[in-house]
């Protein structure tokens, strides 16, 4: 789970002085809301997609804000047998927990002398290269070769405006196929509800726009501003809902987790007292819908 803004700079400063190594994201938490992200994901998007690439061998793809890959694990079988993906994250500890959470997944694996891994699943060949890189910096770097495909999950309401604009220049400039999945939008629902449940959400979607390290984030503008800046760069948008629509015994895990993060984010904006806090951070929940969008953006 994301450490909150002030929570963070404290651990990082501990961390960096005890040369800890960090993650801005815990692999265990990306793993606990894995199997939620895939089947959230929304299908008409997806097989428009894969519809896209239907007459094709093979597809050159970055991932960006890649974690632990679980966004090829979730779109290999939408692509050509033939992929070659280049996943791209500043977390080097990340980019490791994804070369052997791939290699896990695969049929079979193969480790390359440059650190590349060649994968079969299925009937899919996929070549996967790993780059540590701050999306902060120069774009170009990381599309060379050219893609076919720029893509992304649970990444763009971390972003900023500036940061989604300098990236859609560098897609459109490119005329690649941008596809994005589980922008948060900023609607969320909790089993059972509480008469706080609406003040705590609109503290929480204040807290979704403080700088995640992108610049000042979108948080839940992020699907209209993809939406709205590509279509003013001449693509062709398709939307659809992806929300975690979570719900115990089997959830109840993530749902546990997702509740102390939401409380956490919620406290450090000081606009809910403590007393409510508390109250709301004490009731047993059974159930959470939590609103995303998925976006595919194709050039004329
Ligand atoms: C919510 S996680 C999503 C990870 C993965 N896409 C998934 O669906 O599980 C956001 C990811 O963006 C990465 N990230 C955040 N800021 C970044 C930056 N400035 N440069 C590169 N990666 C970044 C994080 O390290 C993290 O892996």
């Amino acid at each position: 789970m994301k450490r909150p803004g002030a929570l963070r700079q404290l651990w990082l400063a501990f961390a960096h002085d005890r040369q800890i190594d960090v993650s801005g994201f815990d692999p265990t938490w990306l793993a606990l809301r894995e199997p939620a992200d895939h089947r959230s994901r929304n299908q008409d998007v997806a097989d428009a997609l894969a519809a896209r690439f239907a007459l094709r061998d093979s597809v050159n793809v970055v991932d960006l804000g890649c974690g632990t890959g679980s966004n090829l694990r979730a779109m290999a079988e939408l692509l050509p047998k033939n992929q070659s993906w280049t996943l791209v994250d500043h977390d080097p500890a990340l980019l490791t927990a994804a070369r052997s959470t791939l290699a896990g997944w695969a049929d079979q694996a193969t480790q390359n002398a440059n650190g590349a891994l060649s994968l079969n699943f299925r009937d899919r060949a996929i070549h996967v290269r790993f780059v540590q890189f701050d999306l902060n910096d120069e774009l170009g770097d990381i599309f060379d070769p050219t893609p076919d495909l720029v893509t992304a999950a649970a990444f763009f309401d971390l972003a900023s405006q500036s940061f989604i604009e300098r990236l859609i220049r560098a897609v459109v400039s490119r005329q690649a196929i941008f596809y994005t999945v589980l922008t948060y939008n900023g609607i969320q629902h909790w089993t059972p509800r509480r008469p706080a449940d609406n003040q705590m959400t609109s503290a929480f979607n204040r807290h979704q726009v403080t700088d995640k390290g992108l610049g000042p984030a979108a948080g839940p503008m992020a699907p209209d501003l993809l939406a709205d800046q590509f279509k003013m760069a001449g693509y062709s948008i398709l939307e659809g809902d992806s929300p975690w629509q979570l719900s115990a015994p089997g959830d109840a895990k993530l749902i546990v987790d997702l509740a102390v993060g939401f409380a956490d984010a919620v406290a450090e904006t000081g606009q809910v007292d403590d007393k409510t806090l508390a109250a709301w951070r004490a009731v047993a929940r059974t159930g959470a819908f939590v609103g995303h969008t998925d976006t595919l953006a194709l050039p004329a």
